[in-house]
């Protein structure tokens, strides 16, 4: 069952029973029951006027509430604003996330898990996505959709105040994202933060809590068929910081990887995680091999003897190789450096040997030589990245979870 192994830390305020009897089970014909889930992380400036209008636009004539906030104990207290303003409303709680790691999608992931209704809407802190547009999301729903997400791209919807450089990457990012999983191709904005969802469509699946783009991991692994998108502006963050680091993107990038490989069931067959490593050890390499050629060409060019020559530029691409693999392949990996850098070094001899062997058997036996080196490419780096995920880096990757946002 969903979330069921996976309780949320600790709840700094009591939790506070729903008005619901049952949860799940909407009471009232009248009264639509929805838990609006806030993630928040140093939000103090915005977490009472973005819980404020919460309440507002949810009254309680229409709607049997409860306001989740899932704050990742904020060094500036965040937790602790909506505990003393709102301590008296039993429509909101407080999640005060401690001792595990933090994450907006594990948050995120939490929040469902502790929310008691059967509609559940996600929205930001910093009020960029407008508390007044909750409603139409959850007409949605009630209307039929299994998923209702805000969408910056449809009519009516849009941006406030971004430069243009933000709305390609941006742009570039629903693409990518199109590309690697089919169900959110007919998806305008798959990347919104601000969306609704019927909780049978997460009931069974397993949250990735690596990712921060959830809707994305609900569109490639939930339980759905309708979709409706509501359009909303993306307003300007008035008070306090983004999450967004650079490193997002490469994050990014890497749960879209991921995604690819589960949402096409390959990760019966391939861990998702070491199909998006092979990848970039793949990209790593290729870029490796211009510069094996470029520290070649000067080398040759000092009249030296091409055995020399290749040997340098070996060593050169090993190197790169080696920085390129550490840095982004397995992001930083602790561990011995010194040690993997040796191994590193002999697992990438061994995968020369398998490389050259490859290409003098294929030569020999008649293949044509383009075809016969080929082979010996995929020979050689299939060694490497084998002898390197078993020797040089075993543990694999060990990215941090990170917020934010394309
Ligand atoms: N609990 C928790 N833990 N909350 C977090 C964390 C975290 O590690 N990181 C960020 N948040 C909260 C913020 O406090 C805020 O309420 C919300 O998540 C979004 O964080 P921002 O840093 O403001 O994100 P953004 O503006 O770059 O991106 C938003 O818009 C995107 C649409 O382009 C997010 O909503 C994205 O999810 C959304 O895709
Ligand atoms: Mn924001």
């Amino acid at each position: 069952m969903f979330n069921e192994t996976k309780p949320v830390d600790r709840t700094t305020s009591q939790p506070r029973p729903a008005q619901s009897p049952v949860a799940t089970v909407d009471s009232s014909p009248e009264t639509t029951g929805v838990s609006v889930l806030i993630p928040t992380y140093n939000e103090r400036e915005n977490i009472t006027t973005v819980v404020t209008e919460c309440l507002k636009a949810l009254p309680s004539s229409a709607f049997e509430l409860e306001v989740i906030v899932v704050d990742d104990d904020s060094e500036d207290y965040t937790w602790q604003y909506p505990e003393r303003l709102f301590g008296d409303d039993p429509r909101v709680r407080v999640i005060r996330r401690q001792s595990s790691e933090k994450g907006l999608a594990q948050s995120i992931t939490d929040g469902f898990g502790a929310a008691t209704h059967d509609f559940c809407a996600v929205i930001d802190a910093d009020l960029q996505h407008p508390p007044e547009k909750l409603p139409e999301l959850l007409d949605a729903l009630k209307e039929g959709a299994d998923v209702a997400i805000g969408s910056r791209h449809v009519a009516g919807g849009g941006i406030e105040n971004w430069p243009l450089w933000r709305k390609i990457v941006s742009r570039g990012a629903t693409t990518c994202a199109g590309v690697a999983i089919p169900d959110a191709r007919r998806i305008s904005d798959p990347m919104s933060g601000f969306f609704a969802v019927r909780r049978s469509v997460i009931e069974d699946v397993d949250l990735d809590p690596q990712g921060y783009k959830i809707l994305l991991e609900i569109l490639g692994k939930g339980d759905y068929d309708a979709v409706t998108e509501v359009p909303y502006r993306f307003r300007q963050r008035e008070r306090g910081e983004s999450k967004l680091t650079a490193e997002e993107y490469q994050n990014f990038l890497e749960h879209v990887g991921q995604l690819a490989v589960a949402s096409r069931n390959l990760d019966e067959v391939i861990d998702p995680m070491r199909a998006v490593r092979g990848a970039e050890f793949a990209f790593v390499g290729a870029t490796g091999s211009a510069v094996n050629m470029l520290v070649f060409v000067l080398v040759v060019s000092t009249n030296a003897h091409f055995l020399l020559a290749g040997l340098v530029a070996f060593l050169a691409a090993v190197n790169w190789n080696f920085a390129g693999n550490w840095l982004v392949t397995y992001d930083r990996p602790s561990g011995n450096l010194l040690r993997q850098y040796a191994t590193f070094h002999g697992v990438s001899v061994v995968g020369f040997v398998a490389y050259t062997g490859t290409l003098t058997v294929g030569a020999i036996s008649g293949l044509p030589l383009l075809i016969a080196n080929l082979f010996a490419i995929i020979a050689g780096s299939g060694i490497n990245f084998f002898g390197t995920e078993t020797s040089v880096f075993p543990t694999g990757a060990t990215r941090e979870p990170v917020s934010g946002q394309v």
